[in-house]
């Protein structure tokens, strides 16, 4: 009934109105509420970007202290939660504990159930939400090994707490290093938003429904964990590590993902949008080589990921397909220098994801979009009588 559109994919549907990311695709060009990317990843903090994109314009110095307290106020998360843990098999994947578990914070916040919130209460949610997620992400690695773990300590910023309680020792103090905590802070900025990807979508969508903050951004983690989308970091450094074992010649593994006969395509290649090149792969490259340089790690995979590209790249399939590298492909090599297992990379592009799906989830709101709810076009059985099972 009525006229609809097919548009599988969405890949020409534009499904809101936006005033927090923009993105060319064509040129590269990404911003964050009108700030270009580089400058923010340059000079800005997580904690700052994160008020930017929920709150619409960078802070005051007395803003952003007042929000990083409200943040650190909150960051213990029930004593209960940590029974979840328990419950998981060891070795369970992180993006899987990690969405249950921010699922179940809205069981825990029986407040942010209520019809009818008010903008207060409201942010309040969104405050503890920034607040517990870096506390649940590095406590799923305490887990994965097994190590008790470690409480927040608000004397630290909010990277520097989140490094402290994943890297950090009951016993004794550690000390995160500046740099440690610079490329941190990069990355997650670098992941911080990017208008209606998959996951984003997604939270936008179950938000619709007026569903609770915690159960929409929950759903986003799942869309995100993806080997499509977010999962990628992940497949990005087994692939290289496979090349590597597999003796590293590169080309035999870029015709493979060439070959349409395989199903093979190379992780942290190509996107939906940008067709020219993804100018958060171009900062993160540039932070890969200064990260490696500054920790003194010589690291193998990263020049397989040097060649692939340039192999790639001079390859007429991916230069007339339009493929580049994307924020997948070198943001591994970093998170795998500063420490993290594989498992860990997806859940680490959740955290710094995290205040751009709470802004599109408020904008949502704020607009009083209406349930999102897409058409199709039926091309099943038509008409049909019951036959009884004894007759079929
Ligand atoms: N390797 C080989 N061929 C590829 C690749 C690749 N990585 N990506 C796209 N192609 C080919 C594809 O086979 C198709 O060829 P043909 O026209 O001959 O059928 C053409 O390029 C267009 O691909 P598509 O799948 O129609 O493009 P899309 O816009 O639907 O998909 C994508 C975009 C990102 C899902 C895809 O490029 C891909 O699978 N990349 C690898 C996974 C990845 O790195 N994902 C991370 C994306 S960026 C961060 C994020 O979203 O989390």
């Amino acid at each position: 009934s009525g006229y609809v559109t097919l548009d599988i994919g969405y890949k020409n549907t534009g499904a809101t109105k936006s005033a927090i990311t923009f993105l060319d695709g064509e040129v590269g060009i990404l911003k964050y509420r009108g700030y270009p990317i580089e400058q923010l990843a340059e000079k800005s903090t997580f904690t700052e970007v994160a008020y930017l994109l929920i709150y619409g314009e960078l802070p005051t110095a007395e803003q952003l202290k007042d929000f990083e307290l409200e943040i650190s106020r909150h960051t213990l998360v029930h004593e209960d939660m940590k029974k979840f843990f328990d419950g998981f098999p060891s070795g369970s994947h992180p993006m899987g504990q990690l969405s249950s578990l921010i699922g179940a914070l809205a069981a825990f916040n029986p407040a942010s159930l209520k019809p009818g919130l008010s903008a207060e209460e409201v942010n309040l949610e969104i405050i503890k939400l920034i607040a517990k997620m870096s506390t649940i992400v590095s406590w799923i690695y305490k887990k994965s090994l097994g190590h008790p773990v470690i409480y927040p300590q608000n004397r630290f910023d909010y990277v520097t707490n989140f490094m402290h309680m994943t890297f950090g020792q009951r016993t004794e103090e550690i000390t995160i290093e500046p740099v440690v905590v610079d490329a941190m802070n990069k990355l997650l900025i670098l992941h911080a938003d990017h208008e209606q990807n998959c996951s984003t979508s997604t939270v936008r969508i179950v938000g619709s429904s007026d569903a609770n903050l915690y159960a929409s951004i929950s759903a986003g983690i799942s869309a995100l964990w993806g080997p499509l989308h977010g999962g990628a970091n992940q497949a990005v450094i087994e692939m290289l590590q496979q090349i590597k074992e597999d003796g590293g010649d590169v080309d035999k593994w870029v015709a493979k993902a060439k070959d349409k006969n395989d199903p093979f395509r190379l992780m942290g290649f190509g996107h939906r949008v940008y067709k020219n090149f993804d100018p958060r792969a171009k900062i993160i490259k540039k932070a890969c080589d200064d990260i490696l340089e500054k920790l003194g790690i010589n690291d193998e995979t990263l020049e397989i990921a040097k060649k692939l590209e340039e192999v790639a790249l001079s390859d007429p399939y991916f230069v007339e397909r339009k493929l580049y590298p994307n924020v997948d492909f070198y943001s591994g090599i970093i998170y795998t220098a500063l420490g993290f297992p594989t498992e860990m990379f997806t859940v680490l592009f959740a955290l710094g994801r995290l205040p751009g799906w709470i802004a599109q989830w408020k904008e949502m709101k704020a607009n009083k979009e209406p349930i999102g709810r897409p058409r199709q076009i039926y091309v099943g059985a038509v008409d049909r009588d019951y036959t009884d099972i004894k007759s079929r």
